[in-house]
């Protein structure tokens, strides 16, 4: 069966199809608490159980402390920041609530972890300096993303990983998820990239992302790239 199905112009237009579940009802499920729990175990015995390239950009950009992951699943990333970072990082996972609620009891021993389940407490701290996302932005509409982007304090970086864009206008499709579909959205990047700016962002680097769901579907007339990094001006 094919992993995406139909195109719509619009989340709305995507969401009277039948069938869809919210992507908090597919993440809330046991089959993904499962997957996440492994993700953990093995990031635990030092394995990356999909590719990141956080760990890297913090080695090089040594002045940052606080990193906000939109959507980071378990938090298994931090248990690689914590074996290759020698400088104490926060890490604040931003996740939906049965994710925060299975999860934040594996951090208990360490301050340096904490789980949100919304943007509010975000908007309070001033020295985030990077925000961070690895294949969530798909399932967040840009109305609710820019509109809790630009309340964060001056973030220095935005990274995305398995960041999904095309070439072609933007639109929704839906990604079957074991029968059941979620509301999935390929972002036009000029028109990201032109949204960031207004908020002060410009492009640092554009790289492939080798392991995403969505390789080999339609990005339009070219191939796109899927890390991107944007730097406050
Ligand atoms: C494909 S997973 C990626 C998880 C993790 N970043 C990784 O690379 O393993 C997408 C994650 O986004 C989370 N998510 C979906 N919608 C969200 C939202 N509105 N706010 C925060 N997290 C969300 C889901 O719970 C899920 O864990």
């Amino acid at each position: 069966m094919e992993i995406f199905q139909g195109k719509f112009e619009s989340l709305e237009t995507a969401l009277r199809e039948q069938k869809f579940i919210n992507p908090s009802d597919a993440f809330s499920t046991e089959r993904w608490k499962t997957r996440q729990q492994l993700f953990l175990d093995m990031s635990r015995e030092g394995i990356s159980p999909r590719h990141s390239s956080l760990v890297r950009f913090l080695e090089e950009n040594e002045q940052i402390e606080i990193v906000l992951d939109i959507g980071g699943g378990s938090g298994w990333i931090f248990h690689l920041l914590r074996a290759r970072i020698q400088r104490p990082l926060t890490y604040i996972n931003l996740e939906i609530k049965e994710i925060c609620d299975e999860f934040s009891k594996e951090f208990k021993e360490t301050h340096l972890v904490q789980f949100v389940d919304s943007w509010e407490p975000i908007f309070r701290l001033e020295k985030i300096s990077l925000v961070y996302s690895n294949s969530t932005l798909q399932y967040i509409s840009d109305e609710i993303f820019f509109e809790n982007f630009k309340k964060i304090h001056h973030p220095q970086y935005l990274v995305l990983d398995d960041f999904i864009a095309t070439s072609s206008q933007s639109y929704w499709t839906l990604q079957n998820y074991y029968g059941n579909f979620i509301p999935y959205c390929f972002r036009n990047l000029n028109e990201f990239n032109q949204k960031l700016l207004a908020q002060g962002y410009s492009v640092v680097s554009a790289e492939d992302y080798p392991q995403t769901l969505a390789s080999g579907f339609d990005y339009g007339s070219e191939r796109m790239p899927q890390t991107m990094v944007y730097k406050l001006l």
